[in-house]
């Protein structure tokens, strides 16, 4: 029997060392692109409910790599000292069927998270959007407030229920710390919250505003309520992901909005849709996650172990 291969191991420091937030952001945009237009495909994630959350196992290919990423959103781990997303991400060559890497799923699901909502500004916003409200200032608050500044917006209004949360993103980026109204009235408002109850209430958004909700990202969750969602152009990542477990999906089954008017950001990326089509619209892009996002940053991890950027630890199985 031929001996066993020998497996790169990224653990998160790895990844952040080897993926900058403007590298994530590039390398996400590119998987929107190579998904829309049928180069790179993924087949739906699937949810195993649990009494502290849900597995999520999603499979995607792209790039010349095919991965299975098995991750958790136990939003209750906070309380117990763990994080909500554990688990990891295995990459395999897609010719050979090789297992490559085995990837921390944290870093590159906040890389990812983080990204696709500067995307998202970049391409609904309006021309002229540059303040950034942050509402859930978690550990994927953070790294969406990163990218968004990384992508040179800003200043930012970070709001959440812990002041050290709201106080330690505000220091690190030098934005202001303020109230949940403070961050709505800005031209880009992210929300990362666990997705519980509405933070986003009817009336409260500005003529204007972009909204990126990320925490509505699994069956029963919302951050906005429905009038909201129904007052919005609408985007999202992955129609069949979103109207099954995201922010569009009370105001859906409700019939408040229809399948004709939610646009894949996708679609905008390649221009077979049409953006933000005036200054005055409230712009709704609703991310699930998808796993060609993780493939995106996968390839960018890969690709500076390539060129000696980072060095992987290495495990036989
Ligand atoms: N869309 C995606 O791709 C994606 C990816 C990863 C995680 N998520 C989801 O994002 C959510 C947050 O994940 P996380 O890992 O950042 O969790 P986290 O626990 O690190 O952060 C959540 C933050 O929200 C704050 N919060 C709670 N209630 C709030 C409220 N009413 N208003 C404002 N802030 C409030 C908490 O204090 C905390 O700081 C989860 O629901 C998770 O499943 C989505």
């Amino acid at each position: 029997m031929a001996s066993p291969p020998d497996i790169a191991v990224f653990d998160g420091d790895a990844v952040l060392a080897a993926v900058s937030p403007s590298e994530a952001i590039d390398r996400v945009r590119n998987g929107f692109v190579e998904y829309a237009s049928g180069a790179w495909s993924m087949p739906p994630k699937v949810y195993l409910e649990v009494p502290n959350g849900d597995f999520r196992a999603m499979p995607a290919r792209g790039g010349g790599i095919a991965i299975l990423k098995w991750a958790t959103s136990f939003t209750d781990n906070p309380v117990r000292g763990l994080p909500v997303v554990q688990g990891l991400i295995c990459v395999s060559d897609e010719a050979s069927g090789s297992v490559l890497a085995l990837v921390d799923v944290r870093s590159v699901t906040a890389l990812r998270t983080g990204a696709v909502a500067a995307v998202a500004a970049q391409e609904l916003a309006r021309e002229d959007a540059r303040t950034v409200g942050i509402v859930g200032c978690g550990l994927h608050g953070r790294w969406a407030a990163r990218c968004l500044a990384a992508a040179e917006y800003g200043p930012g209004i970070c709001f959440d229920p812990s002041p050290e949360a709201a106080g330690s993103l505000a220091g690190e980026l030098g934005w202001e710390a303020g109230t949940r109204e403070d961050a709505l009235d800005c031209d880009i408002v992210t929300c990362v919250t666990p997705g519980r109850e509405p933070i986003v209430r009817a009336g409260e958004v500005h003529h204007g505003t972009h909204l990126t909700m990320l925490g509505a990202d699994g069956p029963g969750k919302a951050e906005a309520e429905m009038e909201v969602v129904q007052s919005a152009r609408l985007f999202c990542d992955e129609w069949l992901q979103a109207s099954h477990g995201g922010e569009l999906t009370g105001a859906l089954e409700a019939g408040r909005i229809s399948r004709e008017q939610v646009t894949e950001l996708g679609a905008v990326l390649t221009g077979a849709a049409p953006g933000r089509t005036s200054d005055n619209e409230i712009t709704l892009f609703d991310s699930t996650g998808l796993a060609i996002q993780d493939v995106a940053v996968c390839l960018a991890v890969l690709e500076a172990a390539e060129a000696g950027i980072v060095k992987p630890g290495r495990a036989c199985l």
